[in-house]
């Protein structure tokens, strides 16, 4: 990987017929007045951002805004996937009514992928719509959540009082992004260990060499050497781009992006298991090769490959607790992916090479999670 210290890159939105820049380097957020200024022609901002980075990042995109003439307020909010919720977006039209955001203000969305994919969604249909700028401030949000304009919230699922993931949400591009890696030098470990799970299931859908390259630096993936992952971040944030441009609607290709996805989100709502998003994908990603190796389309390799990648990245291959079989497959048909209650999975077949399979039988699904949480 090349030590750029600043990458540009142009996403092609072909359903919106534009292009959205995604702009990736060491102290970005100190441009952001300049960058947003160039976009908009509105002249009041607000900056939706996590509560645990006001101090830290979003005074910084705040005075840059500033400084480049627009009247800039912080709102900020609490991460966590109960706040990722309608009452919190009904909160956040107040806010943009108070301080009286018109359809030519933008909203830029400074956080994890809970504040982008929260404040994305109140910028989706306040006014039916203003202009969103994603300034993601954790790894999955730079690699993942902040590039292809999915945004929701989390939705009570009737009569079980858990919450359906990601249930509620509109498709709504940003019109820039804005990453500073600098961001990342304060970021939890746990947290970023979360969003290297997103780039290892990059590398397997789409790029057999990235894989290489993360097994042979696990070392270097730390937050303390952000300023030296441009280049790494900027072919992840590639990958997703190339997959959004095909099938921005997720109608087709997009759906691989789900690799692991309908297992992890079985398991990572389960308050017992205590797993965060990254985690349970890589769960996930473990226990659909072994679905595949079930299937007879995933040799046993694979997993064994992916478990030594995942073990080294301080990444979970096994459950802390067995979960009941039923209430997880019970989950999984109700995962929004699911069609008709029918499970779909996407199999690593190799590095590079995946396969969707629908309706996949029980007894598969039974077996993969006796490989990552076996039967004492
Ligand atoms: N829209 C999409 O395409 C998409 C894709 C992947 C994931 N997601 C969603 O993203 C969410 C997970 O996002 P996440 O992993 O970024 O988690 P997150 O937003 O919860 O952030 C993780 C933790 O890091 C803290 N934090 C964030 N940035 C920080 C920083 N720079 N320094 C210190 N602390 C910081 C937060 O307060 C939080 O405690 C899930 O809700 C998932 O559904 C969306």
């Amino acid at each position: 990987m090349s030590g750029d210290d600043r990458v540009t890159f142009h996403l092609t939105l072909p359903a919106e017929a534009r292009t959205c820049a995604v702009h990736i380097g060491a102290g970005m957020l100190g441009e952001c007045g300049s960058l947003v200024g160039d976009l908009v022609s509105g002249r009041r901002a607000v900056i939706v951002c996590d509560s645990a980075v006001v101090e830290s990042h979003a005074r910084a995109a705040a005075e840059s805004l500033t400084q480049s003439g627009f009247e800039a307020a912080v709102i900020p909010m609490h991460a966590s996937e109960a706040q990722k919720s309608l009452q919190s977006v009904a909160d956040l039209y107040g806010a943009f009514l108070d301080f009286g955001l018109d359809r030519s203000s933008p909203v830029l969305a400074l956080g994890g992928g809970i504040i982008t994919d929260t404040a994305g969604f109140a910028a989706a249909t306040f006014m039916r719509g203003v202009p969103l700028i994603n300034v993601p401030t954790t790894l999955l949000g730079m690699v993942d959540a902040a590039i292809g304009g999915k945004t929701g919230v989390n939705f009570p699922l009737p009569g079980t009082g858990a919450l359906g993931k990601n249930l509620i949400g509109a498709v709504h591009q940003p019109i820039a992004v804005i990453m500073d890696v600098n961001v990342l030098t304060t970021l939890p470990p746990r947290a970023f260990r979360c969003g290297l799970a997103e780039c290892v299931k990059h590398a397997l859908i789409a790029d057999p060499e990235m894989l290489e390259w993360m097994e042979s630096h696990t070392d270097d993936l730390r937050p303390q050497r952000a300023a030296d992952l441009v280049s790494f971040i900027a072919r992840h944030v590639e990958i997703k781009s190339d997959v959004v441009k095909r099938d921005e609607r997720e109608n087709g290709a997009r759906m691989l992006l789900n690799l692991g996805h309908t297992f992890a989100h079985a398991i990572e709502t389960r308050p017992e298991l205590g797993l965060e998003h990254g985690e349970a994908v890589a769960l996930g990603i473990v226990a659909a090769c072994a679905a595949g190796e079930r299937l007879g389309v995933t040799g046993s390799g694979l997993r064994t490959r992916l478990c030594l990648l995942f073990t080294g990245l301080g990444l979970p291959t096994c459950l802390p607790s067995r979960p009941l079989d039923e209430e997880v497959i019970a989950s999984m048909r109700s995962d929004k992916k699911a069609r008709a209650g029918s499970i779909r999975l996407i199999i690593p077949v190799d590095a590079g090479i995946v396969q969707v399979v629908d309706d996949a039988p029980e007894e598969i699904i039974r077996d993969a999670l006796e490989v990552i949480a076996p039967s004492r």
